[in-house]
């Protein structure tokens, strides 16, 4: 849920605070001596000096500092964000100190807040601006669809001071931007009971006769016809059968076409394979890639960007059962490839071989997948940062700038021949796992394997990032949607 904040900007005046219960102060060392230009009200300027004067740790990145401060209006509510200090002071500091902020104006039930920084005096700055209404609407997001009390914060309003002259533009696209990802983490949040590949289908569905999205759904019939045999097999044990979805948006004219293609199985049991039972429910979050598709195609349409953009969601539920695929199947995927199945748990670059093949098929001169691939993915980089994979560094470097954008970070695993060999099967083109050793770039390159040869490919392994164990920063415990922004700046910059 989005929608606990009502953001506006306005200018740095002293008639800006009138009426308001709180005041967030997001400040980073270097700015500290341009408070006064703030114009605060007289309790809160003082209380600000007084505490600056005797205290350093203010700084830290999502620190938070509160006082209560008697003022002639009542109780005035101040918090000081720490958004760091030297060279340190990103963007990305202020997004999570205004995460951190959002839970805690929500915590003191706020109905009017101001939000101040020293680096909003810069007319140049607007993007801050942004960062911090991007933090704010990502940190305040809840998930209690299920509580039978939900406690819901009342909404409050927040004015944002700036004196950029882009912010009031900044702070909407802000808006829709986390709207994208909260939308994403809706999906992802909701179990595998609630969220099948139909479902999916159906969101599609709904944004396409409110958006310019032109969309596609395959159902196992039309998949059939395709010879997408690939998806079929792995949800083939599944009472709710495969859809491929997608979503066309045309911002640009006769521009080439870039596909973003999502892993979209909606639980992940392992299949015959099976996982063992210690925290499989989490393998709801196995269709985040096409959450994150459909998220980031819904922000790209709604700001109308000037780019060409095809979404694929490859869905399917990995079940066993009598009709399910087994170890040692061979099927030939959509482009003509065989794929040994050595371990029907290595499912999602089943599902994404044929999502590539289809992106291609839609017109895609560039290929973009993401997918909750592998737990190998959360070993080598642990769960702030996601894997890449790629045949094209100019588009690796053009990802990690988006993510730099996004706050979401990334880094490339080389493409190492040995792997490549690795998933060579002696009995058909492919094996779907050559197990443990370099699994990211395995998994990886086997779906590189089902792009058209030449075209620049890159494939995001979220396997560590897609969830959140802690509410921290902008995450809030649960599916992060980490992606979404990445792929919305990378459309940005198309
Ligand atoms: N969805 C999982 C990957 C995963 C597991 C992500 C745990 C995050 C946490 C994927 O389908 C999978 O099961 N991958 C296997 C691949 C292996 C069989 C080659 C894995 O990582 O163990
Ligand atoms: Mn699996
Ligand atoms: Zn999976």
């Amino acid at each position: 849920m989005l929608n606990q904040f009502e953001l506006c900007s306005a200018p740095i005046t002293a008639a800006a605070y009138e009426k308001c219960d709180s005041i967030v102060l997001f400040l980073c060392k270097e700015c500290a001596p341009a408070v006064p230009q703030l114009e605060l009200p007289v309790e809160a300027a003082k209380a600000v000096e007084a505490y600056l004067a005797a205290h350093d740790d203010v700084y830290d990145v999502g620190a938070l500092t509160s006082f209560v401060l008697p003022t002639k209006g009542g109780l005035l509510q101040l918090i000081i964000a720490g958004c760091g200090e030297g060279s340190d002071c990103k963007p990305n500091n202020f997004r999570k100190a205004a995460g951190e902020a959002a839970r805690a104006l929500h915590k003191a039930k706020a109905r009017q807040a101001v939000c101040a920084a020293p680096i909003l005096l810069n007319p140049q700055r607007g993007f801050y601006a942004q960062a911090i209404a991007e933090g704010l609407f990502l940190g305040g997001y809840t998930f209690n669809r299920f509580k039978s009390e939900a406690k819901e914060a009342p909404l409050c309003a927040v004015k944002l001071l700036s004196s950029a002259e882009d912010s009031a533009k900044l702070v909407e696209v802000a808006e829709i931007e986390a709207e994208a990802v909260c939308f994403t983490r809706d999906l992802v949040n909701n179990p595998g009971n609630v969220v099948t590949p139909q479902v999916m289908v159906e969101a599609a569905l709904a944004m396409g006769k409110e958006l310019p999205l032109e969309v596609t759904v395959l159902d196992e019939v039309l998949l059939k016809d395709r010879g997408m045999e690939a998806i079929l097999a792995v949800g083939r044990g599944s009472e709710n059968p495969p859809r491929m979805i997608a979503l066309q948006y045309n911002g640009a004219g006769d521009a080439p076409y870039t596909a973003f293609v999502g892993k979209g199985v909606t639980f992940d049991s392992g299949g015959i394979s099976i996982k063992p039972d210690d925290n499989m429910g989490e393998m709801k979050d196995d269709m985040t890639g096409a959450a994150d598709v459909l998220g980031a195609m819904r922000a790209i349409a709604r700001l109308g960007l000037p780019c060409n953009v095809i979404g694929v969601l490859a869905c399917a539920e990995n079940m066993p059962d009598g009709r399910a695929q087994r170890p040692g199947d061979i099927v030939r995927a959509a482009n003509g490839k065989t794929i040994e199945v050595v371990s029907t748990d290595a499912e999602g670059r089943m599902v994404l071989a044929d999502g590539v093949w289809y992106a291609c098929r839609l017109g895609a001169k560039k290929v973009i997948d993401i997918a909750t691939l592998t737990g190998a993915v959360i070993i080598a980089l642990g769960n702030e940062t996601s894997g890449i994979v790629a045949n094209n560094d100019e588009l690796v470097e053009q990802l990690k700038l988006a993510g730099k954008y996004a706050g979401e970070n990334y880094w490339q695993l080389p493409a190492l021949p040995e792997c490549r060999e690795a998933i060579k099967s002696d009995v058909a083109d492919l094996l779907n796992s050559a197990g443990r050793a370099g699994g990211v770039i395995t998994g990886g390159l086997f779906i590189g394997e089902f792009v058209d040869k030449g075209l620049p490919w890159a494939h995001i392994d979220i396997g560590g990032t897609s969830t959140a164990t802690k509410t921290e920063g902008v995450k809030v415990k649960g599916g992060t949607g980490f992606g979404t922004l990445t792929l919305i700046k990378l459309a940005g910059m198309l």
